[in-house]
């Protein structure tokens, strides 16, 4: 007699073993059993399924997950950020489409490649794998497990299979962000194989709270600051990712061209009320020293940059950013953002001078895959 495939469900466990690769739902938590020396029987079975098909590992699958996980990510992180969980799904307003509307969404394409953990036919488990402009560079973040799961090896598992997912694509680099204090997050990430590249720190002021600062100390010398020329934006992108590493940025890197003001995009800014100006400091030969950048779009904070050239440190910081706010007080009144290197303790102390407070700072991390 033939063997028959007989479903078996696990009526004690109410999570799986975590699976060791990807099993397809249909054929999760079934087990086959042979009955070949079973005569038909007359006895009723009654299997309580403690384990729902489709429990485990398994990528994600927007048009049905979506609401669930959305949840999950709201019961887990609450109304904090944490790494790059600016709300990724909630935030960008997809959380309300149904399944089609959602596949037309342009943003889908970019949030449909996690992975779920899914436990008594809920998903428990959510890591979310985000491709970039640059084809080989991926980011992961939305990595949450419910309360009632934690420590069961849910989120490695996770990990383990975006990893895989990134390499099978021919991704070399991941990278992530998490909260600084974020220490069972850290661990996990490190145990991996991620090593943290720098902490970020995002400070803010609101509108009314910003304040100048002097743009020297007595006996110091100011510097001559000029707007940025044309020409000089190479220059200025050097000296940026001189100071910050281009893959501090995020979730893209800072494009070459970033402070290139061509005539289109002087004239797009202006169409789009945008505000962008560059204010920088050079020495006696002409090379650029620093720059200070203001960043504005309608119903956004301003976002301001600040970079100087190692070899300048500390003499640099104060003039520039006394430049940009009492730049600010020539551009619509908005609140300002500015995310610095958390090493860089003299901006640090200036930002403080000038009423910014820490919102929070982050570790980014990166993990290079091997082949
Ligand atoms: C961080 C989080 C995702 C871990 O999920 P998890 O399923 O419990 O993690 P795992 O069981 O797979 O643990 C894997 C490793 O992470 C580390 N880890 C997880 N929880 C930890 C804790 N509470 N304390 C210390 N280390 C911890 C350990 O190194 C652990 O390995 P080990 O069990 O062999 O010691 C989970 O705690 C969570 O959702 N936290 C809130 C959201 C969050 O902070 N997400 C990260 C955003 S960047």
């Amino acid at each position: 007699m033939a063997t028959v495939p007989y479903p078996v469900y696990n009526i004690t466990s109410s999570v799986p073993s975590p699976a060791d690769k990807w099993i397809a739902p249909q054929t999760v938590n079934k087990a086959v059993v042979n009955r070949a020396n079973e005569r038909p029987t007359q006895k009723m079975i009654i299997a309580v399924p403690a384990i729902s098909m489709g429990d485990g590992l398994r990528p994600i699958d927007m048009s049905h997950d979506l609401p669930q996980v959305i949840d999950l990510l709201r019961m887990v992180f609450g109304d904090s950020l944490d790494g790059d969980e600016h709300k990724l799904f909630g935030g960008t307003g997809l959380g309300g489409l149904n399944g089609l509307a959602y596949r037309m969404h342009p943003a889908a394409a970019r949030l449909s490649n996690g992975f779920v953990w899914q436990a008594e036919g809920h998903i428990v488990g959510n890591a979310t794998l985000l491709t970039t402009k640059t084809w080989d560079r991926y980011l992961v973040a939305n990595v949450a497990v419910h309360p009632s799961y934690r420590r069961q090896g849910i989120a490695r598992k996770l990990m383990d299979a975006i990893t895989t997912s990134v390499r099978a694509r021919g991704g070399r680099v991941i990278l992530l962000q998490v909260v600084k204090d974020n220490q069972s997050a850290l661990d996990l990430y490190r145990s991996l194989g991620y090593i943290s590249i720098a902490n970020m720190t995002t400070w803010y002021a609101t509108a009314s709270r910003v304040r100048e600062i002097p743009a020297m100390l007595p006996g110091e010398r100011a510097p001559n600051i000029e707007l940025l020329s044309d020409r000089q934006w190479r220059e200025a992108y050097e000296l940026d990712t001189t100071h910050v590493k281009a893959d501090l940025n995020w979730p893209e890197p800072l494009p070459p061209d970033a402070y290139r003001r061509g005539l289109w995009r002087r004239f797009g800014d202006m169409l789009n009320g945008r505000q962008n100006e560059t204010w920088t400091t050079s020495d006696s030969r002409g090379r650029l020293t620093g720059l200070a950048s203001i960043y504005g779009e309608w119903g956004r904070s301003y976002l301001l940059t600040l970079r100087v050239h190692p070899d300048c440190a500390g003499q640099l910081e104060r003039p520039l950013l006394a430049k940009a706010i009492r730049r600010l007080h020539y551009l619509p009144r908005r609140n300002v953002r500015i995310d610095h290197p958390e090493a860089d303790e003299r901006t640090g102390t200036l930002l403080r001078e000038s009423n910014f407070t820490v919102q929070r700072t982050l570790t980014h991390m990166r993990l290079d895959i091997s082949r």
